[in-house]
């Protein structure tokens, strides 16, 4: 079975095809040094690249693999949540497909993709917790299997990416700053400053970072960070910032192994998700709790047309598509759950 994966919901171009559930190709168009200059993904940008990148990375792709699109059997494509405009063009684009070839199309939710993916060939037992971190979403979900997810927490306003993106931005890092500010936390005193682990006198799993954006600015303001760059002080701000952002979110995590008591393991996907610190701080937790831990390698951490594909392709196995006129979702607003299965007529 052959299914095309289709991502355009952010500010990278993805398309991959999965046979049989294992990754044949994946191509990934990257807009990175296009909104660099702006120190954050311009959504009006973001829609024009996807219109002008998609076709030809599809025709790439055909070509590394020596693809006929008639051979596919499903076409898959996030429909959110992301940025309307860019989500649009990956959308329009799989519909069009589909009609032309007659194919089912799948519409699959960006987030749940991300988590299914990080699974993918991984004998987890489940329930199992599912953490999304990235730069658009903070995310905690109870996995029944891959296909069947509840949202438990997620942040109430900026993302734990966002945040990093925001701070490095300030402080004179190149856009996207969450690599940058974890590789020169790994140079600095993580406890050099305090700074606010935020959120965490409640006792749900949501979470909210804008407060910890804010003490970070305006630490990084006192110091004068972004006037002058003095190498160790910047890595101590980076490893302070890291360190108060692990913090929380594995007090979370743990706060939801506590609360939901069968949990089995726990899965973390998502851009932030490459944070070698983040990783091994869960992985910790998950030693500690007897439970087992799964996380992708950093190149399916982030966004990509594999993971969408992935999910297609489960949605496949398990005889379930879209119809055409299915709705695309952008961010804050719920995904439908309106599959319906593949002998019903479009
Ligand atoms: O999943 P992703 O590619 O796109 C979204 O759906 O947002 O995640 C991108 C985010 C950015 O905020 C970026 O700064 C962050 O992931 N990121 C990292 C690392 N690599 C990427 N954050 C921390 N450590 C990293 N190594
Ligand atoms: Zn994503």
């Amino acid at each position: 079975m052959l299914c095309l994966g289709i991502e355009s919901s952010c500010d990278d171009t993805g398309v991959a095809v999965v046979k049989d559930g294992q990754i044949m190709a994946s191509l990934l168009a990257s807009q990175i040094p296009l909104h660099a200059i702006f120190g954050g993904v311009v959504p009006e940008l973001a829609s024009r690249a996807h219109y002008n990148n998609l076709a030809e990375l599809f025709d790439e792709l055909c070509q590394k693999i020596s693809l006929k699109p008639a051979q596919l059997d499903a076409i898959a494509v996030a429909r959110g949540p992301g940025l309307l405009g860019s989500l649009l063009v990956g959308v329009a684009f799989a519909k069009t497909l589909a009609w032309t070839l007659q194919k089912p199309v799948i519409a699959i939710n960006h987030l749940h993709a991300h988590l299914q993916v990080a699974l993918m060939g991984k004998n987890m037992a489940y329930p199992c917790l599912g953490l999304v971190i990235s730069g658009g979403h903070t995310e905690l979900y109870r996995m029944e299997s891959p296909t069947s997810m509840l949202r438990l927490g997620r942040s109430l306003d900026d993302a734990a990416g966002e945040i990093l993106d925001k701070a490095g931005a300030f402080v004179g890092l190149p856009y996207p700053a969450g690599k940058a500010i974890s590789d020169l936390a790994s140079q600095g005193n993580p406890l050099a400053y305090p700074l606010p682990e935020p959120y965490l006198k409640n006792d749900n799993l949501d979470f909210s970072f804008s407060g910890l954006k804010t003490a970070a600015v305006n630490l990084a303001q006192s110091l004068g960070l972004h006037r002058q760059t003095s190498q160790s002080r910047l890595a101590d701000f980076c490893a302070s910032l890291n360190h108060a952002l692990v913090k929380t979110v594995t007090t979370k995590c743990a706060r939801a192994l506590e609360q939901e008591k069968d949990l089995q393991g726990l899965c973390v996907a998502g851009g932030v998700a490459a944070n070698p610190m983040l990783r091994n701080s869960l992985r910790n937790l998950m030693l500690a709790a007897n439970g087992a831990f799964h996380c992708p390698p950093p190149e399916l951490c982030c966004d990509n047309g594999a993971m969408i594909a992935y999910s297609g392709y489960l949605h496949a196995r398990n005889g379930l598509r879209h119809k055409l006129d299915f709705t695309t979702v952008p961010r804050g607003k719920k995904i439908p759950e309106d599959a319906i299965r593949s002998s019903a007529g479009e």
